[in-house]
């Protein structure tokens, strides 16, 4: 009987300082994975949405992985959290300090806030989200959406605000048929760090088994 109690006793001991131990633990990824403003603009059709992030234990153990996009719509964001389910990665959204409208995305429209920023190379729209800390990252995928053949004017905002120094960056981009183009090269260059592989376009609706395949390729 004394030895069955004792047990007992010794096993809730054991159990109190596990609980214990865990808390007061925050996962770096949690930590340094920043989230974008609110806005009203948030809700309005076509503007950039908030940053999220996906929990992962990268940064403590293989290395961290980071996919940090912009998407004006939403397509480039569905494929960039199906490579951050598939990498264990974070997630990072650029957002623009000024929303993007419907009006601001008409490409039919030769005055329009799009049409007139990509047609000025030196057009830098400012980001709204916090910057990302990139400490503790090794592989980042930077993913964006085609304008007029090209990256949005404010993924060279974003490229040219990072150190990208001991990183491997991996540029991808939606699309409705262009290819990524000169995109990867342009965001290499503007980055001036950084070791940058070569870029690929998908659909909105790539399949998970596509980009596992793609990331499984790279390695
Ligand atoms: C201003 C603007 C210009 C675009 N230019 C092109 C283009 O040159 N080629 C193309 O295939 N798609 C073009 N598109 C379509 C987008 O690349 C495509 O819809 C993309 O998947 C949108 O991604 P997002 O929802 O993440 O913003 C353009 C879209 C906009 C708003």
């Amino acid at each position: 009987m004394k030895k069955t109690v004792f047990i007992l006793l010794a096993a809730m001991l054991i159990l109190c300082l596990a609980a214990c131990g865990n808390e007061g633990k925050t996962k770096p990824s949690e930590a340094k994975t920043p989230v974008g403003p609110a806005s009203e603009a948030d809700s309005a059709e076509g503007s950039s949405r908030r940053a999220s992030a996906v929990s992962s234990d990268t940064a403590e153990g293989k290395g961290g992985i980071l996919v940090a996009y912009f998407s004006a719509t939403g397509t480039t964001e569905g494929v960039a959290e199906k490579i951050a389910a598939i990498e264990g990665a974070d997630l990072y959204e650029i957002t623009a300090a000024e929303p993007y409208s419907s009006a601001d995305l008409n490409w039919n429209d030769s005055s329009s806030r799009s049409t007139k920023e990509q047609n000025d190379k030196n057009a830098r729209p400012a980001i709204g989200s916090d910057p990302v800390d990139l400490g503790g990252y090794t592989k980042i995928y930077v993913g964006f959406p085609i304008w007029w053949g090209e990256e949005p004017r404010i993924m060279d905002t974003f490229v040219e605000s990072c150190d990208f120094s001991g990183i491997t960056v991996i540029p991808f981009c939606t699309s409705a048929s262009s290819g990524i183009g000169r995109s990867g090269q342009n965001l290499a260059e503007r980055a001036g760090s950084g070791n940058w592989l070569d870029g690929k376009r998908f659909s909105g609706s790539v399949s998970e088994a596509d980009l596992r395949s793609w990331i499984e390729g790279l390695n």
